[in-house]
């Protein structure tokens, strides 16, 4: 399956590599140039045990790709990640800018249907405006699913490859699939 992955942080890298390991192709996608230019020269960004060698076996194997474009990152994917912040704001609640605004950009660029994940920790009801961004410019199908992540810095692969729980959230079959 071709799975594109947006923000390449910590659950980003961790989800990215771990698709490619089973089998996937990935593109990560990231706004930081410097990031993804380290991350494409086969260095790894974040110290979480067992993903180093995953991430280089991938690599090599040309299954784990780095880009800062988003349209060529999520070109022919069936699935898109996004694994971008949500910082707390003063009051507490997850500020969320980032997601809303890579929505409103991935709406023109959907050539056919795709599965929108968000892996981000945000509030009931995001994936409703996550919808309606995407939408607004669109008229091609797709769903958006919440899969909050629950991976622990540390043990991070382990948490991903071998979870107790995976959570779906989703109306739609056709997605469920
Ligand atoms: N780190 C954890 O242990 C952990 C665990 C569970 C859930 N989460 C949640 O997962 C989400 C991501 O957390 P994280 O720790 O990976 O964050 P992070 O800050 O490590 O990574 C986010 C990445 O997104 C990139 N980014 C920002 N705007 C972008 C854009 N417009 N397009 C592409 N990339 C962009 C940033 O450059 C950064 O590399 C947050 O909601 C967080 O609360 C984190």
């Amino acid at each position: 399956m071709k799975i594109a992955v947006v923000g390449t942080g910590y659950v980003g890298l961790v989800t990215g590599t771990c698709f490619s390991e089973t089998g996937n192709t990935v593109t990560c996608i990231d706004i930081d140039a410097e990031k993804v230019k380290k991350l494409n020269s086969g260095k790894i960004t974040i110290y979480e045990p067992g993903l180093g060698l995953l991430f280089e076996r991938n690599q090599k194997q040309g299954r784990l790709f780095f880009t800062t474009d988003l349209r060529q990152g999520i070109a022919d994917a069936q699935i898109i990640f996004l694994a971008l912040p949500t910082p707390p704001g003063e009051d507490g609640s997850a500020d969320l800018k980032y997601i809303l605004g890579v929505a409103k950009d991935l709406g023109p660029l959907l050539n056919d249907y795709t599965v929108i994940v968000d892996k981000s920790t945000v509030p009931v009801g995001t994936a409703d405006r996550v919808k309606e961004k995407i939408a607004a410019g669109t008229s091609v199908e797709f769903d958006v699913v919440s899969n909050p992540e629950f991976l622990r810095e540390g043990v991070a692969v382990d948490d991903f490859m071998k979870p107790e729980r995976v959570v779906i959230g989703t109306t739609s079959a056709r997605a469920k699939k």
